[in-house]
């Protein structure tokens, strides 16, 4: 790697966002407030996801894959498919949807598809997680363990879009694993695990979410949740093809828990 015009100081002052935060995506929003509102309903839910075409067309996707679709009979309804997916699995995906689409990355759509199809595959293994060894949810809910998959390396999205904006392209953008957390800490002093915990904090996550992002990379972690990054990332990294398409995602992870189940001892630490 070149010699770095970056340091800890100058990093972290430009992820501070005071002047110029960058904002969660409107339908990211939109989303997260009607799965959180009890009055809502799938109607609802149909409505908001209508009016963006591509997040509709992922959600008939979706209910065809074979994940969900058991009974092999193909769906072109958006209401229907929401019904064979549930209303939390449409959520999950729509949620996602509008981070893809929303947040402006600047790298090119295929690199936007890898990172995406990777924080999502993340999410669903993070939720399987917690669901397995913490049922009772004393760790905290298992809807929070899928965020935090999905948000886990957000802080690459901060690098690359508040201080260098060709992280993507540069070796970072390639790297993973410990061999990414030392390139950056070398770069710009600052890795994308601590960067996506200032950004989270300024956007208002709650605050299990945040350090659980901040430690995603230490196996040994206090933290439930961060253990539950740690374990869903390292699985992900080792069993998805990194370009897997985004409505793939769920076939693979499911077939992959079932036939490679990973060894949860460390949640239980
Ligand atoms: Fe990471
Ligand atoms: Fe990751």
């Amino acid at each position: 790697m070149t010699s770095s015009t970056f340091d800890r100081e100058s990093t972290l002052e430009l992820l501070r966002f005071s002047e110029d935060l960058p904002s969660l995506p409107d339908r990211f929003v939109k989303i997260q407030n009607i799965a959180q509102d009890p009055d809502s309903n799938a109607k609802d839910l149909a409505e908001v996801i209508r009016s963006d075409q591509a997040t509709t067309v992922m959600i008939l996707k979706f209910a065809n894959s074979p994940a969900y679709n058991a009974s092999h009979t193909s769906i072109s309804e958006l209401s229907k498919a929401i019904a064979r997916l549930g209303t939390k699995e449409t959520v999950h995906i729509a949620t996602a949807m509008s981070l893809m689409y929303g947040m402006i990355l600047p790298t090119g759509m295929a690199n936007i598809r890898i990172f995406w199809s990777h924080a999502f595959a993340v999410a669903l293994v993070a939720e399987h997680l917690a669901k397995t060894a913490d049922p009772a949810q004393q760790h905290g809910s298992h809807e929070v363990a899928f965020m935090a998959g999905l948000l886990h390396d957000i802080g690459r999205a901060a690098l690359g879009m508040r201080v260098d904006f060709s992280y993507f392209e540069c070796e970072t953008g390639h790297l993973h694993e410990d061999d990414l957390i030392k390139a950056e800490e070398e770069h710009y002093g600052v890795n994308h695990a601590e960067a996506g915990m200032h950004l989270l904090r300024l956007w208002g996550f709650p605050n299990e979410l945040c350090e659980a992002v901040a430690e995603h990379h230490l196996a040994d972690s206090p933290t439930f949740l961060a253990r539950v990054c740690y374990l869903s990332n390292q699985f992900i990294n080792a069993h998805l093809p990194e370009r897997t398409a985004f409505d793939n995602v769920a076939d693979i992870v499911f077939e992959k828990l079932e036939s490679s189940p990973p060894d949860i001892s460390i949640l239980n630490a």
